[in-house]
């Protein structure tokens, strides 16, 4: 299994040096290509695409992924399909790793044709209501049978158990998001080099991303909505199908819930898995990585509202990405390599600093508070006994701190590194800053922690951790999710009873 090779960095012995034997290639400025430039430029997103890879919470906040992943699911991993016919289907076609979202496409009310229907193009006037009014993907589960097929008779759930491992190619974001909103840049732009491919064709989606990703020895891709999926090539390779329960129809016994309660189920089950999937279901190859992010310094890749897109890019630098992504997957997916765990060290920057500067910007009343504080981040990197003019050695060992001991293998880790570097070198010299108002200056007053606030909430502003929008504390009956529609920002518990806006798909689930 992938994750018994994964070296978890922070624990690396602490000796190591920082090798230098990866190098990025030089890019020209006339030369399309990766640079340390363009991850030090976009190392807040960077961050954040690895805090949230394979995470319900930060892929549906951060929806438009910019990056891609090999990403493998072991053998002895259960997979769930919705369909109506008991037999399995020959692929490509949808799996999911939850059973509520599996059963929503085994329900009478989901009719037509199986997992991920078509529904008809809406209009160019509806698409362009629809580009107006969403500002967040939905839920786009609203199939519209088509007339010309008779209703099959029942629905069933299958249940799949991976025999080998099933290398993937991972799209991050809420990719599996059906919306006009850049969700789905990756796979029609990048991948499918398609500016006109149509929203709900989704068959000819999977088609296309299945012919790709085979003929580079994958089994196909894994990405999000609301939950994660597969969409599975061939489902006569490297799976065996457990079971194929057929479902009760309305009327029947255990066949009353209808569709309103089908969909909260769904809902809440993924809602259980904000924080990721769990019980190493999928394994990340980080240092595969490979993102847009690190071809383009600053503003290129975002639309007027600040979305990533990639409408902007051409196509032969599309193609240059893509052709990374290849020989980046042909590479390693035989597994063996060293794989760096790139989310452990991002994960434990976010640990230490959230919580914190959440209060020391937003609850701390008095000088002594922020020193109490700002001392307890700081103290474990100052020497006390040593000089260090403007703690420039101080600062560099808060910088290094969480990466210290990583070995860089590959480009894309050594761009990762510089990336995180950028991020925590910015953490920490804001520490510093408030250190000096507070600690160094001993006349600080009130008006030296407002200053010290404010360059923290500029920090934050900056960071946009999507730790800071969690949810907590609803009942057990009710699911929680992130109302940002409405003016305040704000959590909300949503129950079965409820009139519950993202099972309507108004807002909500996605962001
Ligand atoms: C893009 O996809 C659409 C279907 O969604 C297809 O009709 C069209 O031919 C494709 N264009 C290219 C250039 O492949």
């Amino acid at each position: 299994m992938l994750s018994t090779k994964r070296v978890a960095a922070a624990f690396l012995a602490a000796f190591t040096t920082l090798s230098s034997a990866t190098s990025i290639p030089i890019s020209h400025p006339t030369e399309f290509g990766p640079s340390k430039a363009a991850a030090r430029q976009n190392a807040f997103d960077i961050f954040n695409a690895i805090h949230s890879a394979m995470r319900q919470w930060g892929s549906s906040l951060n929806h438009n992924g910019m990056s891609l992943f090999l990403a493998t699911i072991p053998a002895g991993v259960l997979l769930h399909h919705g369909t109506h016919s008991p037999t399995p289907p020959q692929g490509p076609e949808w799996l999911a790793f939850e059973i509520e979202h599996a059963e929503l496409f085994a329900h009478p009310s989901m009719r037509g044709p199986p997992m991920k229907p078509t529904p008809p193009l809406p209009s160019p006037q509806q698409q362009q209501q629809q580009q107006q009014q969403q500002q967040h993907p939905l839920l786009q589960h609203n199939p519209h049978p088509t007339n010309d097929t008779p209703p099959p008779e029942h629905g069933y759930l299958h249940t799949y158990l991976t025999t080998a491992p099933l290398p993937l190619l991972y799209l991050d974001g809420t990719s599996a998001g059906n919306t006009l909103m850049g969700t789905l840049d990756t796979q029609d732009l990048l991948l499918r080099l398609n500016r006109s491919a149509s929203l709900w064709d989704e068959p000819g989606r999977a088609r296309e991303l299945c012919d790709l990703v085979t003929s580079w020895g994958l089994h196909g891709v894994i990405r999000m909505e609301a939950g994660f999926e597969v969409i599975k090539c061939d489902f006569s390779m490297g799976m065996e199908l457990l079971s194929a329960g057929r479902r009760p129809e309305v009327g029947e016994p255990g066949g009353d819930a209808g569709r309103r309660v089908v969909m909260f189920e769904y809902v809440r089950a993924v809602g259980r898995r904000y924080g990721g999937i769990g019980g190493n279901r999928v394994g990340v190859d980080w240092g595969s990585m490979v993102s847009a992010w690190f071809y383009y310094g600053g503003v290129d890749l975002r639309d007027g509202e600040g979305r990533p897109r990639l409408v902007g890019v051409g196509d032969e630098e599309l193609r240059g990405i893509r052709g990374r992504v290849e020989e980046v997957v042909r590479g390693r997916r035989g597994g063996g390599e060293r794989v760096i765990d790139w989310q452990g060290v991002v994960d434990s920057v976010v640990e230490r600093y959230a919580d914190r500067l959440k209060y020391m910007a937003e609850g701390v009343e008095s000088v002594e508070m922020m020193r109490g504080e700002v001392n307890g981040l700081l103290n474990t990197y100052i020497d006390y006994g040593v000089k260090d003019e403007g703690y420039q050695a101080a600062m560099g060992r808060c910088a290094r701190f969480h990466a210290h001991g990583v070995i860089q293998e590959t480009q894309e880790d050594e761009l990762i590194l510089t990336a995180i570097e950028a991020v925590t070198l910015r953490i920490c010299s804001t520490l510093f800053g408030v250190r000096k108002l507070v600690v160094e200056d001993p006349q600080a007053d009130d008006a030296s922690v407002n200053a010290a606030k404010q360059s923290l909430r500029g920090l934050m502003d900056k960071l946009r951790w999507t730790r800071w929008k969690e949810c907590a504390a609803c009942s057990f009956d009710e699911l929680c999710f992130w109302r940002s529609k409405s003016e305040r920002q704000q959590k909300q518990c949503v129950s079965r009873e409820s009139n519950a806006g993202p099972i309507d798909g108004n807002d909500g689930f996605y962001h």
